[in-house]
């Protein structure tokens, strides 16, 4: 049977436009009737929604995992609680009992009330974005909040014992000049026993504002590596290119995405998919309108290989026979682990050169 039971819902607002953020997000101009006008697009997103869901055969099952992203979804607050509630009510959909409950939140961005209130509809994992702890880089990265907010964050989820994970960045500007130690810094964050990293390599177009503040290539993959080592050695397994966590805490909703699993999403420019259909949508900004885009087998296969080796899933050789060569020679360079002589999966190294090692599969004409 097809069903779905993941859901991602794409939260708009923030207090303050970061300069390096592509995301799609917005300062809200009159917060009541921003707010108002996207409970409407989220209603009439759903229906648009249902619309395709029926046509494809798809029913909803109890949500296993609900995302909410942004923008800067704490800001949503006590309203967006409320909202949430009564949406999932009156759309009947349910949370599995089990159900992995994210909310991403901004640190100077939430209040106790407002995360219990939003616990009390589910919410059980936070996803917090720290970026950096060093408070010059913090300013360079132009983020609004302080250093001091961080740590206010952190010692109140510490304090309450709550499942969540941090966002880190690295290659961030002026880090060389300021010499950023950046395992000192994921060190102060483990004492308030995050489950979960996350780690994303800056990615900026040429006209940021510091782009030619950026650190070398070879600065980045030297920090990125020593950050894997660094947090394998702490418990933490490395099980996606960005994302470390400790035994049984991986973020279930993104693995859905890296099995190229259906989950659906809501949301002015969120993505959904119907894997079974191999159809994905997108969501338009100014309206509930959805742009679809099918997926050729070979697209998807592609897509598919490529999610799998970006994450501990890995792929089965044998369905690569009679070429494992080359994965014997990315075995020797340390960049995979075979195991049974038949399941790989790439190492920390392996990660950072993924991009370099689907190129050759592609010249290798191994995936087309
Ligand atoms: C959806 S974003 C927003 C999270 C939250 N609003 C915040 O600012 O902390 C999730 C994460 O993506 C990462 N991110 C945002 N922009 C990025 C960029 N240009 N390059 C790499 N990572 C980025 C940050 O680590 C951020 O915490
Ligand atoms: S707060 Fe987060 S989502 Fe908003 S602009 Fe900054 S990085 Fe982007």
């Amino acid at each position: 049977m097809r069903k779905i039971d993941s859901l991602y819902l794409h939260f708009p607002f923030c207090a303050h436009l970061c300069n390096y953020c592509d995301f799609y997000k917005k300062i809200p101009e009159n917060k009541a009737q921003d707010y108002e006008n996207f409970h409407r697009y989220l209603q009439g997103a759903f229906d648009e929604h249902e619309k395709l869901r029926k046509v494809n055969g798809y029913s909803w099952a109890p949500l296993k995992t609900l995302y909410i992203g942004g923008g800067t979804p704490s800001l949503w607050g006590i309203e967006g609680a409320r909202f949430l509630k009564n949406f999932l009510k009156d759309n009947a959909l349910s949370l599995a009992p089990d159900c992995e409950f994210t909310l991403e939140v901004n640190p100077g961005a939430w209040d106790e009330y407002t995360l219990s209130e939003w616990e009390k509809i589910g919410v059980n994992r936070y996803s917090l974005g720290i970026q950096s702890l060093d408070g010059t880089l913090s300013k360079y990265l132009d983020r609004v909040h302080s250093i001091e907010d961080v740590y206010a964050t952190l010692e109140f989820f510490y304090r309450k014992k709550v499942n969540f994970s941090v966002d880190f960045m690295l290659g961030l500007p002026f880090s060389k000049e300021l010499s950023r130690d950046v395992i000192n810094e994921l060190e102060r964050a483990l004492k308030f026993n995050p489950s979960h990293f996350s780690v994303y390599i800056l990615t900026v177009k040429n006209n940021y504002t510091h782009y030619k503040q950026l650190p070398a290539e070879e600065w980045i993959e030297k920090e990125y590596l020593s950050v894997a080592h660094f947090l394998k050695e702490k418990g933490f397994r490395h099980y996606e290119v960005s994302n470390f966590a400790l035994p049984n805490k991986e973020s279930r909703h993104n693995l859905n995405y890296w099995k190229s699993k259906t989950v659906a999403g809501l949301g002015p420019s969120a993505t959904g998919f119907f894997a079974e259909e191999k159809l994905r949508y997108k969501w338009k900004t100014n309206s509930p309108v959805m742009e679809l885009e099918n997926l050729l087998d070979t697209e998807f296969h592609l897509e598919k290989v490529y999610m799998a080796l970006r994450s501990f899933i890995g792929i089965d050789l044998d369905s690569f026979l009679p070429e494992k060569n080359v994965f014997k020679k990315w075995e020797k360079m340390g960049w995979a682990a075979i195991e049974q002589d038949r399941y790989l999966t790439l190492t920390s190294h392996g990660y950072l050169i993924l991009d370099t090692l689907i190129n050759e599969l592609f010249t290798l004409k191994l995936i087309k």
